[in-house]
């Protein structure tokens, strides 16, 4: 009896907990001077980055969003796994046609079974640019709920990517020419250039910090375009969590990034007292053909409490932009911590595939006005991925209109070169267990190849194994503790073995998180069908954005 009531008292404390999370963003024009030059950028209530949506996991999270851009928008919440909410994912296309310009739609989901830093992001053009934040997911039991020591404060890093050029005609002369948006031209943290810029007085994200104290720094890389290495001079990191998903802690005076990945990691402020120190990320260029990159270093500060005013920050020996030993370490030194709480390693596999994808050179297309010699072209299984037009598809799916997808994405590379445009989806189950070797490869000797970062939408995935080369089917897999992660580096002309379970119906979009790479067609969709009850997916919330 006293057990059930302390079970009654339990359940009642956590049903009490589990609150609804409630936003408006307003995506919008914004002046702003960065870099020295006034412009107007799109961005979500007028930051940049957007507000931080702060939850904790049980919370139901509603975010109201009004569409003031002259762009059709749909927001990502990246990482969430959407369980029976799949219409609020904000895949441009894929779950939802964008909220058209003067529009609105509210995005409402629950988030169960996750907790960690996650983020979200405009998910159609390059509007991500602009169009993002963080989404932080509490444990249910607070502080207590973290598998390390809680840490004494918390310090968001979320690191961005800036053109002096509205983003949406970088994409559209990324088209024109069909070799990709050019440049950027600076790094940001916290929205902000820092001083290492030919421009004085750019802004720069300082935080103040107490001596001997461990802060935990939740890093983001929602650069559009960049892997990034990362370092706060004087200081080392424990890494304890990528992704969401808790890590063995891992000791590093580095972290390497890729978009689309985050980094839970604690830093103890245990330097010289009174001292101020630059944190700092440049570019990691993982192309094995040279070409011009962002080879800029953004910085911000760490200023211990006491610092007498302008003591000179010291700068960190950040690596090469070249240096692919440590960010190969970095990526595959990281184990998943195990925990008897969190979804167990699925042993048996009910689909096996092999995805070989790349980025090839194909001829101009007639609307390819600045185009001159070839345009780029990626795909997945010689599938180069084509947006549907006229319905998302998973309204396509829930409606039964024909004609807007097909559902024969290969399980392996097809035997003829030929590529294919095509919106087509690989069909699976409720509840069977996917696995995917993921082939880099190179198909052009002009282009080479470069790390890719796949981001799988609505689930996460135990990373199995890695290599350079050709897979190896003899390779050894780590089923005792792989990383979880939702977004992975596949190394360049290298593989990478991910295994899921598909246990929410829906389609979810997998792809590279290159944006430059999204609209060549590097991506494809998993159709996930509804289960037994409960585990249907619902009709879509009454002011969904309209298809048809
Ligand atoms: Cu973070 Cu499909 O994206």
């Amino acid at each position: 009896m006293a057990m059930l009531v302390a079970l009654v008292l339990a359940l009642c404390a956590t049903m009490a907990r589990a609150a609804v999370v409630e936003h408006n963003f307003t995506v919008g024009g914004m002046n702003i001077s960065q870099l020295c030059m006034d412009s107007v950028i799109y961005t979500a209530n007028e930051q940049m980055p957007g507000p931080t949506i702060e939850a904790t996991e049980g919370d139901t999270v509603v975010v109201h969003v009004v569409n003031d851009s002259p762009y059709p928008l749909s927001l990502h919440w990246h990482g969430i796994f959407q369980l029976l909410s799949g219409w609020a994912d904000g895949a441009h296309m894929i779950t939802e046609c964008p909220i058209q310009p003067s529009g609105n739609f509210t995005y409402r989901f629950n988030i169960t079974g996750q907790e960690g830093t996650l983020w979200w992001h405009a998910h159609s053009s390059l509007l991500r640019a602009t169009v993002y934040g963080a989404l932080i997911i509490k444990p249910r039991n607070g502080t207590d709920g973290y598998p390390y020591k809680a840490p004494y404060g918390e310090i968001p890093i979320t690191l961005g990517e800036w053109w002096n050029k509205n983003v949406d005609d970088v994409e559209k002369d990324a088209h024109l020419t069909g070799l990709g948006p050019e440049v950027s031209d600076a790094l940001t943290i916290n929205g902000k250039p820092g001083d290492q810029t030919s421009c004085r007085g750019a802004g720069i994200f300082e935080v103040e910090v107490e001596y001997n104290q461990t802060y935990l720094l939740r890093i983001i890389n929602a650069a559009v375009n960049v892997e990034l290495f990362f370092k706060v001079s004087g200081h080392n990191f424990t890494v304890v969590a990528v992704d969401a998903s808790y890590t063995e802690p891992y000791a590093t005076d580095v972290i390497v990034i890729a978009p689309g990945q985050t980094v839970d990691a604690l830093m103890t402020t245990s330097a010289t007292p009174e001292g101020r120190y630059y944190m700092a990320a440049n570019v990691f260029e993982s192309k094995t053909v040279q070409i011009r990159f962002n080879n800029g270093t953004v910085t911000g500060i760490v200023t211990y409490k006491g610092a007498a005013n302008g003591t000179a920050p010291s700068m960190p020996a950040m690596p090469a932009p070249t240096d692919v030993v440590a960010a190969g370490r970095f990526y595959w030194s990281l184990r998943g911590l195990v925990r008897p709480v969190d979804p167990p390693l699925p042993t048996t596999v009910d689909h096996s595939m092999l995805v070989e994808f790349g980025v090839d050179q194909e001829p101009c297309a007639p609307d390819q006005t600045r185009c001159g010699g070839f345009a780029l072209v990626a795909f997945m299984n010689r599938n180069s991925f084509q947006f549907p037009k006229n319905a998302s598809l998973l309204q396509a799916s829930f409606d039964g209109v024909p004609g807007v997808y097909t559902e024969d994405f290969p399980s392996s590379p097809p035997p003829l070169p030929g590529i294919r445009k095509a919106t087509a989806v690989k069909r699976v189950n409720h509840s069977d267990v996917v696995e995917v070797v993921l082939q880099s490869r190179a198909y052009s000797s002009a282009l080479g190849t470069e790390n890719h970062p796949i981001h799988l939408h609505g689930f996460n995935f135990f990373v199995l194994a890695q290599g350079l080369g050709a897979f190896d089917p003899n390779a050894t897999y780590n089923l005792v503790n792989p990383r979880v992660r939702n977004t992975v580096i596949v190394p360049g002309g290298g593989w990478t073995v991910i295994r899921f379970v598909a246990n929410n119906p829906g389609m979810w979009f997998m792809h590279c998180h290159l944006d430059a790479h999204l609209p060549l067609g590097l991506a494809m969709v998993f159709e996930v069908l509804n289960g037994p009850a409960p585990n249907i997916l619902p009709p879509p919330p009454e002011d969904f954005p309209k298809c048809y």
